[in-house]
């Protein structure tokens, strides 16, 4: 089969000012406050620490991204790959902008990033109680698998994590 053509998607043209951009370590700190401040996103302590992205930015070049409006970040994902398969995290665009077309717009700007770098497929997680999260996937097209179990070993138990409890 034929690498998949991606959209190039459109800004919604209500908010023509957004930018998408490479993450840089340089835009942690905002970047975690944007993560703090989204409903249900599980933190932890040291994957999403400063080392913990720096090593992970460092290892993926170029692939995560931030979108920008106005000098302020207000959408964010960290995409990788192990040299098989992609992985995005921590997919999220600030509430206030949200329906604009951003997330659809940056999840874009990752899968172009991946495909550039010869991998074929893209995976993540949800939870399953995240209901605009599992609507957003859905609503773009990607495939809900009913067929696996998801497996986890957790090798240091001092990456703790905690889910923020907004309302
Ligand atoms: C999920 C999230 C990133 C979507 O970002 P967004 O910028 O609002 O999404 P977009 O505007 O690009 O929407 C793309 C499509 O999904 C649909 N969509 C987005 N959120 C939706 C929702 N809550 N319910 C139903 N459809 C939704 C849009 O209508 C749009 O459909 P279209 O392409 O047919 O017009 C954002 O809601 C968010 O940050 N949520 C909290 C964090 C989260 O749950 N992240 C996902 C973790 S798995």
């Amino acid at each position: 089969m034929e690498e998949k053509e991606l959209n190039n998607e459109k800004m919604n043209t209500e908010e023509p000012n957004y930018i998408i951009r490479s993450m840089e370590i340089t835009d942690y700190s905002r970047v975690k406050e944007l993560w703090l401040s989204i409903k249900g996103f599980c933190i932890r302590s040291l994957d999403d620490s400063k080392d913990g992205v720096e090593r992970f930015l460092n290892r993926n070049p170029g692939l995560s991204c931030v979108c920008e409006l106005k000098g302020e970040i207000v959408g964010a994902i960290l995409c990788g790959h192990d040299g098989r398969r992609g992985c995005l995290y921590h997919v999220c665009v600030r509430k206030e902008n949200r329906m604009h077309g951003i997330g659809k717009a940056m999840v874009s700007f990752c899968m172009k990033g991946l495909q550039k770098e010869g991998i074929n497929k893209v995976s993540l997680i949800a939870f399953s109680t995240n209901d605009i999260g599992n609507a957003f996937w859905h609503e773009i097209g990607w495939t809900k698998r009913e067929d696996l179990n998801y497996y986890d070993f957790v090798l240091n138990e001092k990456n703790i994590f905690t889910f923020n409890q907004i309302q």
